[in-house]
């Protein structure tokens, strides 16, 4: 970002759990944007106002929209032209995965997938950049994933619509270059939150065992968006550095141990797939 560096303005996206809620957190209380004023959304409204009761009135402002339907992005969207005369930072964050064999993946939750994870970031990244390339300035973050540049087996959707915001981010910064707009995405490894809960995996053990702080994951991506990161990526902590990096050094032995990885789960039976997205 230019002179004016720090946000005054942002609108977060899956603010009612997880990264989402901790992004609000730490924001509102950075000492260098003590002027920010965010628009929380997510689909239930009862935690974002209890998110925003948290703070000195009008600092959150709660808004509540399934993100899959896009007349609720467009109210999303009036809302914010309503309430902020200019948008300085945007936040997709809002997202959910499955974990199922791909064969056995519905359709309608794959579309879900698709719609929420991938449609609702294209969108809602066209409209804050039609708003912002006339100011001159504004900061687009995309919450991707370290799956959004490695595979992972039994998360094939998921694992391509991350894989889709990579590109997006990878394609729109030549494109946005010299306009004063950045985007870039962060890729999270496994970050404790209602992921794993929401994707309908009974099972936590091995899968969320190495999962690391919601406060350490987000802190690394607050630090990107206060420096005003420069680079495509971000990787908030050093472990999803580390297995991208290992992924793209070796890539033989990493399909290897995808392998292993995808036949110990083989050997387990894969949980009911039945989400909240598909009701
Ligand atoms: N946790 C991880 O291990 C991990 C790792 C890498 C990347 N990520 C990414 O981090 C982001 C946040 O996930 P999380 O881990 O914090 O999971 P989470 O705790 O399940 O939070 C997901 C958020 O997305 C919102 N959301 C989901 N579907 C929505 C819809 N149709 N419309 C509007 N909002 C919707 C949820 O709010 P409502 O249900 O109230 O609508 C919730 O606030 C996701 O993009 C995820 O892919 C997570």
């Amino acid at each position: 970002m230019k002179s004016n560096r720090f946000p005054k303005t942002a609108l977060i996206t899956g603010a009612s759990s997880g990264i989402g809620m901790e992004l609000v957190r730490q924001l509102s209380c950075h000492k260098d944007l003590k002027d920010l004023r965010i628009i929380a959304t997510a689909r239930r409204l009862d935690r974002l106002e209890k998110l925003a009761s948290e703070f000195p009135d009008g600092k959150v402002i709660p808004f509540a929209a399934d993100l899959a339907s896009p007349d609720d992005r467009e109210r999303l969207w009036n809302f914010a032209l309503q309430n902020f005369s200019q948008l300085d930072l945007i936040i997709n964050n809002a997202g959910f995965g499955t974990y199922c064999r791909f064969e056995e993946s519905s359709f309608t939750v794959i579309q879900k997938i698709f719609q929420v994870d991938v449609e609702a970031v294209f969108d809602l990244t066209a409209k804050s950049i039609a708003w912002m390339k006339p100011n001159g300035s504004g900061q687009i973050v995309q919450i991707s994933s370290i799956l959004g540049e490695v595979g992972l087996p039994y998360s094939a959707t998921y694992t391509a619509a991350k894989h889709a915001i990579n590109g997006l981010v990878k394609s729109l910064r030549p494109e946005l270059a010299g306009t004063g707009v950045s985007v870039w995405a962060a890729c999270p490894g496994r970050t404790v939150s209602e992921f794993r809960e929401t994707a309908g995996e009974g099972r936590t053990s091995v899968r969320g065992k190495h999962a690391e702080s919601t406060e350490a994951v987000v802190a690394g991506i607050v630090r990107g968006i206060v420096r005003g990161h420069s680079r495509p990526l971000l990787y908030p902590t050093w472990k999803p550095w580390l297995v991208a990096h290992a992924a793209w050094a070796c890539p033989r032995l990493w399909d290897q141990i995808m392998i292993r990885y995808g036949r110990k789960f083989a050997a387990e039976d894969m949980p009911e797939v039945s989400i909240t997205q598909t009701k």
